[in-house]
């Protein structure tokens, strides 16, 4: 009977992960239930050219080197940061003096610039922009539980980048095997689902995180604006305290091929192993819920030490299925923190709960530091924010293993959401209950209800 694990656990602590994820029979994701019919369905219609997603094989190895040759492509452009500090400093020249808005929503179209401009080596036309923002958009909403995929506008990114990609200087990516027009669809595909859904969630995510906790922790934000000559080291830490925090990926899983024992576990052919990243990052890390940066720095007194920061840290992952994008998204992220760092001040209404989904985003008051606003002006903007923010958002959605069951009981019930508050709830309740009845049936048909 297949057994599902969830690590670290008393048998298998978090010493023991990192040689977990790099043991040869841990490597496979496997195929039919329902923790992987969500991950296909969130990246449609790329499902079938999902690296992340895929069994070890041939297709995922090929997969493997072509985003490796794609990023050392990007390397010759200074990994992205060049460009995403250049967006960054035009989005913050068109802002207000003060301005509310949406961090998450605000830095998407950044991101979806920098991945473009590094694929194509243009500036995106409007139309372009509006339609890979809003499909980016929509992949967050589905992997948030807010919404279903919006087939159309991914059906239309999907052709335009079958265009670019045919238009553009790809050739040396090629694989012999294979004919033009089907090295052209696996490039659209796999730039689509790796760099444009995952990878501008997750970078607009790392800088969201970071700026956040810094803008809620004023001694550790006056640290990082005064070591800009550093080569980053201060912002860097504060990046990892973030990560450790706020881990991008709430779990993964492998399934494995092979029986194995793996210090006091053993674990059956066909067993599913679920790592909680958010579980591995907290446990044994004295007062872990705090955001202390300096645990990361070795010539602190509040340094962590060598083996939590190595074994009980893995944010992007190990062994030969870790994330290949962390330099990648590291560069991006830091170009555009330090551009927002230096130029504004961003205001965090004190009723927001800072968490790792940040499914509705982060409401935020910028101001410009270059500008003359009067304080009072910024104060008013922010009690107006405090006063519709959404408390904890973490609680108005939920984690995908316990998907399933919990929408059976939230539909049924009608969405008995009553102890929110807050003007958005009612288009939050609304959208929750339509979209979830939907997104219910889709499931139930993909998945098979009581798979798991
Ligand atoms: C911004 C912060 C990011 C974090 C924290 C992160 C985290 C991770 C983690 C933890 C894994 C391993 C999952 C596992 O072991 O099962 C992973 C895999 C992966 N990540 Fe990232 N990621 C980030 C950004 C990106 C970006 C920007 C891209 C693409 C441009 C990307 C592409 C991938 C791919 C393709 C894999 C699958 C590797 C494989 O299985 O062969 N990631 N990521």
């Amino acid at each position: 009977m297949t057994r599902r694990t969830i690590v670290p656990n008393e048998q298998c602590p978090a010493a023991m992960i990192e040689p977990l994820l790099r043991h040869p029979s841990a490597q496979a994701r496997g195929e039919g239930f329902f923790f992987r019919e969500m991950v296909r369905y969130f990246h449609w219609p790329y499902q079938d050219m999902q690296q992340e997603g895929m069994d070890p094989g041939p297709l995922h190895s090929k997969l493997r080197s072509l985003t490796a040759r794609l990023f050392k492509r990007f390397g010759e452009e200074g990994y992205g940061e060049t460009i995403a500090t250049r967006l960054t400093e035009e989005w913050i020249d068109g802002l207000e003096d003060v301005s509310t808005l949406n961090l998450v929503s605000s830095l998407r179209p950044i991101v979806v610039q920098v991945f473009f401009e590094l694929l194509f080596h243009r500036r995106m036309t409007e139309r372009e922009l509006d339609l890979y923002v809003e499909v980016a958009g929509n992949f967050n909403d589905v992997l948030k539980s807010l919404g279903v995929t919006s087939k159309r506008p991914r059906r239309l990114m999907y052709e335009d980048l079958l265009a670019q990609v045919e238009q553009g200087d790809f050739d040396e990516l090629f694989d012999d095997a294979l004919s033009r027009e089907e090295n052209v669809d696996r490039i659209a595909q796999h730039v689509g689902t790796t760099l444009l859904y995952t990878g501008v969630l997750q970078t607009v995510e790392y800088a969201t995180h970071t700026l956040t906790a810094l803008a809620q922790h004023p001694v550790e934000l006056e640290r990082v604006r005064n070591s800009s000559d550093d080569g980053g080291e201060v912002l860097g830490r504060a990046m990892s305290e973030a990560m450790r925090l706020f881990p991008l990926f709430g779990r993964t899983n492998r399934v494995v091929t092979e029986a194995f024992e793996h210090g006091e576990a053993d674990f059956g052919t066909g067993d599913v192993i679920y790592l909680e990243f958010g579980k591995l990052h907290r446990q044994h890390w004295p007062a872990s819920d705090e955001f202390i940066p300096d645990r990361f720095d070795a010539g602190s007194s509040a340094y962590a030490g060598e083996e939590l920061c190595s074994q009980h840290f893995i944010p992007f992952g190990a062994g030969p299925r870790a994330c290949p994008a962390q330099e990648l998204s590291t560069r991006i992220s830091r170009g555009i923190m330090t551009v927002v760092l230096h130029r504004l001040n961003l205001l965090i209404p004190e009723r927001f709960h800072h968490t790792r989904r940040i499914a509705l985003g982060v409401p935020a008051v910028a101001v410009r530091r270059d500008a003359s606003a009067e304080p009072d002006r910024a104060q008013t903007a922010l009690s107006e924010l405090n006063a519709r923010c959404v408390v904890d958002d973490s609680r108005v959605l939920f984690p995908a293993p316990s998907l399933l069951p919990f929408l059976q009981a939230a539909v049924s019930t009608g969405m008995k959401l009553s102890r929110f508050h807050g003007s958005w709830l009612p288009c939050v309740r609304m959208s929750l209950s339509i979209n979830y009845s939907r997104y219910l049936r889709k499931l139930r048909g993909m998945a098979g209800v009581g798979q798991q």
